[in-house]
């Protein structure tokens, strides 16, 4: 009762800091913007955190241990298999990754998008959906895949599990409430991922999803030397790469500033030359549900002059509601045992994955 009430206390707290013209967007009453949210009971009960495996949670700016034994990407680009969605496994399918929206960029994106019939996905961070759940409703209406990219987009193996659960929960439900349909996916920020956060998210029924080509297209916000055309370098290079034919792949963009978003209509072109089909991630993986409810996203067009008009998401009545996890399709083998990695310094970057 007495948590209840502080909580509570908090809440009412947080409305009279939030602005008023900002709370009328979206439904609800959500935590302040852009910064960690405070544990939530109700969503920490949904989690069995005796089952989470222990990685320790990191201080900001620590070194790497001199072993990976929690699969830690940032120290290691460590993946696993079983858990983790990593790359298209279909040669010439293409996952176009766009993260940190909605912004009002993003209205250009979908613009384009829009006149190649070409769906994305994007990995979404809980304040921006608050700020602009319009333009996430337009993307989602669109048929692209929104997953979610935690509520302040903070490194989450630095968060105690209890503010893990609260940044991918309130991410969760402000979409549900700007789009009225539930994620199945995430994506950490900075891929600041490990066993624990892995753990977490599986449990509370999302697939981790990283990326197998990133184009630092962030820097150009914070490097002056960073060059733009490097973004459509890094894809011809890419489509052009003996070594990345066996697979389809996943990049990573960020619909986050103005110059990044302009990047798409340049991208894509590369792209549809190479033959590849550009789809959300959840479809290149082959699994028609990317959220909890039953609804089924139209189906990449193969063909790349096809200029049918686009779908809206439709509800598969079909389908009988159980579990987050009921329809995942993907099963791959788990990676047995443990990868060790040499020690690597300065871990944590600055960059804005
Ligand atoms: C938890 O759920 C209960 C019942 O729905 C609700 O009254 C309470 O406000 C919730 N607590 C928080 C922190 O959201
Ligand atoms: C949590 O997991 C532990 C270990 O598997 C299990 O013994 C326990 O019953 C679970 N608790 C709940 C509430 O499901
Ligand atoms: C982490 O490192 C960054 C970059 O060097 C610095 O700006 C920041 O203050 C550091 N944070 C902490 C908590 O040490
Ligand atoms: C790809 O982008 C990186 C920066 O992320 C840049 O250093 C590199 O030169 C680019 N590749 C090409 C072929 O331009
Ligand atoms: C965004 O970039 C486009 C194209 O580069 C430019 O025309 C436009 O003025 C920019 N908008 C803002 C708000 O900076
Ligand atoms: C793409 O497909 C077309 C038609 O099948 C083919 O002619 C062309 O060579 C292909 N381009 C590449 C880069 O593979
Ligand atoms: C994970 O999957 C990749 C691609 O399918 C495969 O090459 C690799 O051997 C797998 N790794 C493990 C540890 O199973
Ligand atoms: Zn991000």
């Amino acid at each position: 009762m007495k948590l209840i009430n502080s909580i509570s206390f908090l809440f009412a707290a947080l409305l009279i800091l939030v602005p008023n013209s900002i709370i009328a967007v979206l439904p609800g009453t959500w935590p302040p913007l852009n910064a960690p949210p405070p544990a939530n009971a109700n969503y920490t009960k949904l989690v069995n955190t005796t089952k989470l495996r222990n990685a320790p949670v990191n201080k900001v700016n620590a070194t790497c241990p001199t072993t990976d034994q929690y699969c830690y990407w940032t120290c290691s680009t460590c993946t696993r298999n079983d858990t983790d969605i990593i790359r298209c496994p279909n040669k010439l399918d293409w996952g176009l990754t766009l993260d940190d929206g909605p912004t009002s960029f993003t209205t250009s994106v979908l613009d384009y998008l829009d006149t190649q019939n070409i769906k994305v996905t994007f990995f979404v961070i809980g304040s921006n959906v608050y700020t602009n759940p319009d333009i996430l409703l337009r993307a989602y209406k669109a048929g692209h895949q929104i997953g979610v990219h935690t509520w302040s987009h903070n490194q989450l193996t630095t968060q105690t599990t209890e503010v893990v659960i609260a940044e991918l929960m309130y991410t969760r439900d402000a979409i549900k409430a700007a789009i009225n349909a539930t994620p199945k996916y995430m994506r950490p920020p900075y891929g600041d991922y490990d066993d624990r956060i892995r753990d977490i998210s599986t449990q509370l029924g999302m697939k981790p999803t990283i990326w197998d080509l990133d184009t630092n297209d962030w820097m150009s916000a914070e490097d002056p030397t960073f060059n733009l055309n490097w973004i459509a370098a890094n894809f011809t290079q890419w489509v052009a790469d003996p070594t990345l034919t066996a697979t389809g792949h996943i990049s990573l963009e960020h619909d986050l500033y103005n110059q990044t978003a302009a990047q798409i209509p340049i991208v894509v072109p590369i792209l549809k030359k190479a033959n590849y089909t550009i789809k959300p991630v959840s479809q290149c993986i082959n699994d028609p549900y990317p959220y909890v409810e039953s609804v089924v996203t139209p189906t990449a067009v193969a063909t790349p002059t096809t200029r049918a008009s686009a779908p809206t998401p439709t509800t598969d009545t079909s389908q009988i509601r159980g579990s987050p996890t009921q329809h995942a399709v993907t099963s791959t083998t788990p990676t047995s045992g443990i990868i060790f990695f040499p020690d690597v310094n300065g871990c944590f970057g600055k960059a804005i994955n």
